[in-house]
């Protein structure tokens, strides 16, 4: 990736995440002493925080500070820290080990029974029981204390997501002069929906102590600024600005976009052999070039609409029995957040109804649905994209959903439709997707229909206006923007 201008980047920067950019896991099993190569596996995280900020911080150097989520993480740290990229003197890494009961109460309690179902308007499933809260108020605090033992007073400190709602405060009261940025990856919901949440104000007081809060969408900046109005009497609010003035500190609500690395997904997509992909990823019968492909990429969670467009395939292949063997539908299904009922539900029901189509329309010479939960490297995800004649992209809601932007990047071959929910952030940037409504099972069902009929002249022009639109966005604009909306 290519990086801001030098001028336009700090000195060194202090980045917080929940999930880390490197892990380490024991090879065989914990080893007494001196711990050697072939001991630890190393992996890296392939998501677009990652991506976007590793080589960031590669070159501004200075500490990344996560949760040490790996079971070798800290004994390969020497007091918590270990440098990365692993061989190179990139910048620090710093763990925070959290206990079973704090990930519990934190993970997979607050930040996902909380302000997960919460931010994505899901209401019904909001699950806050006692230990949750104070799991999280603990481990943001934890958090905090790991970030003012690897800084200085006045260093840039940047927040990533809705783990670390508490932590800027905590931050902020021990370094008054430091400049702190949050960035909420999902989406920030209307007034009449974060009302649902049982600790509104004790939040955005967090939030409030950074100097800048980014959002994917200006709905979204706009959204926190009347949930702050609402909440908060004692914060002013200027809309027009976006900047809250609050207990001595004002905050900029940022709208600003996220994407991706273009030039790196379209450079694997240039040189990926398709026909490995397809053999590598989908049964014999299926692997022929031939067999159009339609491709659905996501974490089973509730939030990305499977089951609809399940639903919709289902409907299509009923109402137009010649379209039966025209094409399969490829879901790669991303094993998530077991530890949570509701996510356990929601991947078992995906696998019943994919096994129901299959069943219902299925024959000797034809798999209506290829599902799968293999773990795909950028290069055979990029190859499977290259082969997709249609990627559906349909989530309830979604704070940006950057398959959307990887899938036209990787079309190169000039083919390629993407449909897209409208209630994605992706939606307000993307030009050129055919749109569809989530819950709307039947224009699911006749949007597939068109984008897999569409005329050439009209699927070429798609692919190009949402190639330009994604090449707009990539990665290294977020962070200039993000940085520039401080000074
Ligand atoms: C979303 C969140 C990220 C999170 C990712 C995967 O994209 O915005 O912060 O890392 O989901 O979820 P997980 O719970 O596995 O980290």
């Amino acid at each position: 990736m290519e990086l801001p201008s030098t001028e336009a980047l700090p000195d060194s920067l202090v980045v917080v995440t929940n999930r880390q950019p490197y892990t380490h896991e024991w090879t065989t099993g914990p080893v007494e002493g001196e711990i050697g190569e072939r001991d630890v596996t190393v992996s890296s995280a392939a998501g677009g925080v990652t991506s976007a900020l590793d080589p960031l911080l590669q070159v501004t150097g200075g500490t990344w500070v996560a949760w040490a989520s790996g079971d070798a993480d800290m004994a390969v740290a020497e007091d918590g820290v270990v440098t990365v990229p692993p061989g190179e003197d990139g910048y620090n890494l710093k763990r925070v080990p959290l206990s079973d009961a704090a990930v519990e109460g934190y993970y997979h309690g607050y930040s996902n029974q909380v302000l997960w179902p919460l931010c994505h308007e899901d209401t019904g499933r909001i699950w806050a029981a006692p230990s949750f809260w104070e799991q999280y108020r603990a481990v943001n605090d934890r958090f905090a204390e790991a970030v003012r033992s690897v800084t200085d007073a006045d260093e840039l400190v940047w927040f990533q997501d809705y783990h670390f709602g508490l932590a800027p405060r905590a931050v902020r009261s021990a370094r008054p002069d430091a400049t702190l940025h949050h960035f909420w990856h999902i989406p920030w919901p209307a007034p009449s929906v974060f009302e649902h949440c049982p600790h509104g104000a004790e939040l955005l007081d967090g939030m409030l102590a950074c100097n800048v809060v980014g959002f994917h969408t200006e709905m979204y900046a706009a959204q926190f600024l009347r949930c702050v109005a609402a909440t908060l009497p004692e914060a002013s609010v200027d809309r027009d600005s976006g900047v809250v003035s609050y207990k001595g500190t004002e905050t900029r609500a940022l709208a600003n976009p996220l994407g991706i690395d273009v030039d790196g997904v379209e450079g694997l997509a240039k040189t990926v052999d398709t026909d490995a992909v397809r053999r590598r990823v989908l049964d014999d019968g299926m692997a022929h070039p031939s067999i159009r492909l339609v491709l659905g990429v996501e974490r089973l969670d509730y939030s990305k609409g499977i089951l609809e467009r399940i639903a919709a395939l289902d409907h299509l292949w009923d109402r137009r029995p010649d379209l039966r063997g025209a094409f399969t539908y490829v879901q790669k299904g991303s094993r998530t957040r077991e530890g949570i009922p509701t996510y356990r539900r929601y991947r078992q029901d995906v696998l019943d109804e994919v096994n129901r189509v299959n069943e219902t329309y299925g024959t000797d010479d034809w798999q209506p649905i290829a599902y799968t939960e293999q773990n795909f490297d950028m290069e055979t995800l990029v190859g499977l994209y290259r082969a997709a004649a249609v990627a559906l992209v349909t989530p309830h809601r979604d704070g940006m959903n950057l398959v959307a932007h990887e899938y036209p990047a990787a079309c190169v071959e000039d083919t390629g439709t993407l449909v897209l929910s409208e209630l994605a952030g992706a939606a307000t940037q993307l030009d050129g997707a055919l749109m569809v409504n989530p819950h709307d099972v039947a224009e699911i069902a006749s949007t597939l229909e068109r984008a897999l009929e569409l005329d050439d002249a009209e699927r070429r022009d798609r692919l190009a206006r949402l190639q330009a639109s994604v090449a707009a966005l990539d990665s290294r604009t977020w962070v200039q923007r993000q940085f520039a909306a401080a000074e």
